[in-house]
Formats: structure tokens, sequence, C-alpha cells
């Protein structure tokens, strides 16, 4: 496994834990990933749901956890820790600007192609690294910014519709198209190679959605991508800030179970069906008390349910009030272990794949 350069940043591990939303991954999980020599990144949406004046000021609440998460993650790790701020949120200006401050290594930018690079990022050393979900995307940023800026990201995320959470793909005749990650990271790569040469610099293109054993991992990078973004996979560890229930939400759930959503961010949503979401699947409308704007995107008027809500509900262990995002692949787990422990798995599964193939040349 070589390790992951990003700008002037050296890690290790080439293993990013993708961050989750609502509280999911925070300072407990992000220190343990960067700890094992990964990027151990924090979800910054709905963050400060968890605090006492969130309902009477939200925008507040929000900069003041994530201020409190980064600051709990750096006394736990020194390792490389980052932020996933989703463009759609109302305070993603707010929220981008207190990860700057605290010096955040890196941010992670989905749910919207981020076109402005606001004068404090460039000052800073923070790396920022849009999500992506086709070639077409990433070179419509990396164009912009190059234009705009005379720079441009330090690395780009391509992530499939196998993901879980908010998917980038729209949906065909009902059905979430089967496009295969490793076709959309080999387009990628041959769109960034133009910008790494005008630049003289490296970008590295980082793989997700649908990355959950160690074969996986070897196989797109096989594929040209030269670090993988894994979220689901991080859900079942001792680490991870999420409720047991909600742990034990995904060790208990089918392959069947695990279904796609229309959420009101305005994508489609991989989760793992309860009977909150069968209802909405119903038509079903659910109690909305949208006690602030926090997505740009949602209707709250007409939308059947608040998003928000529900993952924090869930999150806290409240399956009568909500749901878990998860990947295509969360069925495959089995019980909690360590961060440590999970990242040895991924290792020797890596490993194995790629004893199997130099097998085979031989
Ligand atoms: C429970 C859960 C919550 C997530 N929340 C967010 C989020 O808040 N923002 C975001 O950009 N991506 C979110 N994601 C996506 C992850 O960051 C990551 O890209 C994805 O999990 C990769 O696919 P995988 O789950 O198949 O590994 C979430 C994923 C899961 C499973
Ligand atoms: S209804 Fe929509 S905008 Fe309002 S809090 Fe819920 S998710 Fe946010």
């Amino acid at each position: 496994m070589k390790a992951l350069k990003i700008g002037n940043l050296n890690i290790p591990l080439p293993i990013i834990q993708g961050g989750m939303g609502v509280c999911v991954s925070l300072s407990g999980l992000a220190s343990a990933v960067a700890n094992e020599g990964g990027i151990g990144v924090i979800s910054a949406v709905g963050i400060g749901m968890k605090e006492p004046d969130y309902k009477k000021n939200f925008r507040e609440a929000n900069k003041t956890a994530l201020r409190k998460e980064i600051r709990k993650a750096r006394q736990k790790s020194n390792g490389i820790i980052g932020a996933n701020i989703m463009l759609a949120i109302s305070d993603f200006d707010d929220l981008l600007r207190v990860a700057v401050e605290e010096k955040i290594d890196i941010v992670f930018v989905g749910a919207g192609l981020p076109l402005k690079n606001p004068d404090y990022l460039k000052e800073s050393s923070t790396k920022f690294v849009p999500k992506i979900s086709s070639a077409r995307a990433a070179k419509l940023i990396f164009r912009h910014w190059s234009e705009k800026y005379n720079r441009v990201p330090d690395a780009v995320v391509v992530e499939g519709p196998l993901a879980g959470g908010h998917i980038g793909f729209r949906k065909k005749d009902g059905l979430i198209p089967e496009i295969s990650l490793s076709s959309i990271v080999k387009e990628t790569v041959n769109e960034i190679d133009f910008f790494e040469q005008k630049y003289g610099i490296e970008i590295p293109v980082i793989a997700g959605g649908g990355i959950y054993t160690g074969k996986d991992m070897f196989e797109i990078m096989s594929a040209g991508a030269r670090a993988v973004k894994m979220g689901t996979r991080f859900v079942t560890t001792n680490e991870c800030d999420v409720s047991d229930e909600f742990k034990q939400n995904y060790i208990n759930c089918s392959q069947e179970d695990i279904t796609i959503i229309d959420s009101p961010v305005g994508l489609p949503g991989r989760v793992i069906t309860n009977d909150f979401v069968k209802q909405i699947k119903q038509g079903k409308q659910k109690p909305i008390n949208c006690s602030w704007k926090c997505l740009k995107t949602c209707d709250y008027k007409k939308s059947q349910f608040c998003i928000a809500e529900a993952l924090f509900n869930a999150a806290q262990g409240d399956f009568a009030n909500g749901f878990s995002f998860a990947g295509t692949k969360a069925y495959l787990a089995e019980k909690i272990i360590s961060v440590k422990e999970t990242i040895n798995q991924i290792k020797q599964e890596y490993y194995q794949e790629q004893l199997q193939l130099e097998a085979i040349k031989i």
C-alpha cells in the first residue's frame, strides 16, 4: 500500500474515513482513524444538534460544536484530521471558516459543485477536496478554479452509486444507474492529468462508494485511485460516535433491507429500511418542525419529513422516528470491533488479493 500525498500532507495509510452525519463521525472515530495513519473525518452537518441551545441558536451551536470536536480530535491524535462540509447546508460558509480557523488539515465538500475559493481558504494551509460523481463534474470544477483562481483543488473524491448516504446520481426509471466506480475513476484520472501537468503537482483521485473490503480497495486502486474513502465499514467500530442501536442496525440488516429514498436534500439517499422508511415510501407525511432552514435545498413546506431530525434521532438510537444511512455493503458487518482491528482486517484482505494476483501472473 503506497502512502498518500496531498500537497504537503503525508498520509501513511491511503484510507480516508468518510464524514458521516448527523453526529455519526465526530472526534472519537476521526481521531482513531488518524491514529492508524489514515485521514479521520468529522462530519459538520447538524453537528450542533447535541448542543443545549441548538433550537434557539442553530448557527452558533453548529459552530461551537464543530470547534469543540476538532479540538477534541487534536487532543486525541497527532494524525491527519479532516472535516466534511456539505455545500447544500445553509451555514456552509460559517462552518468552512471555523474549520479553517481551527487549522483543520483538509476539508471534503460534497452535495454540490464548489466553485468558490474564499480568501481565508486561499491563505490557509487547509487542503480542499471536492466530492464528485462524474469526470465531467471534476473537469468543470477544476477548469473553473484554474481560470478564476489560477490554482486547483488539492485532490478529488470520486464517489460511485453504491455509497451510503446521499448519492450524486439521479434515478432513472426509479432505479440508481449501474455505473461502475472504476470507469468513473479512470475517466477522472484522465481529466485530472491535464491539471497535474499544467501545475506540475500531484492531484490524487480518491475513490469511494461500496468499498468495504481490502479486496475492493485493491481493485479500485488498480484502476488508478490513489486512496479510498470508506464510510459504512467504520460505523461498526467501538470508536464510532453513534449509538449502539445504530451499529446493531447495521449488524442485523440483510442485503434486501438496504434501499433508496428520496431525500429533501434533492438527491436519492441510501438507507436501511424500517417502519419509518416504509411509511415515507407509502407517501405518509411525518410531522415537521423546521426549527431553521438548515438545508438550502429543502422546501420544508412540501417535504414529507425532516431529514435532519430523522438522521439525528437514529444516531441517538430512536428508530421509531428516524432511519440510518448505509452503503450497499452494510449487511456484511458482523460485530463491533476497534478501528485498529478494522484497519488490520482491511490490510490483510488487500495483501491477500495482491498475492493472489501475483500468483496468477507467475
Ligand atoms: C451513515 C452515513 C452518513 C453519511 N453522512 C454524510 C455526510 O454528512 N456528508 C457527506 O458528504 N457524506 C456522508 N456520507 C457519505 C460518506 O462520507 C462516504 O462518502 C460514503 O459512506 C462512502 O461509501 P460507503 O458507505 O459505501 O463506504 C455518509 C455515509 C454514511 C454511511
Ligand atoms: S425541514 Fe428541511 S430545512 Fe428544515 S430543519 Fe428539517 S431538513 Fe432542515
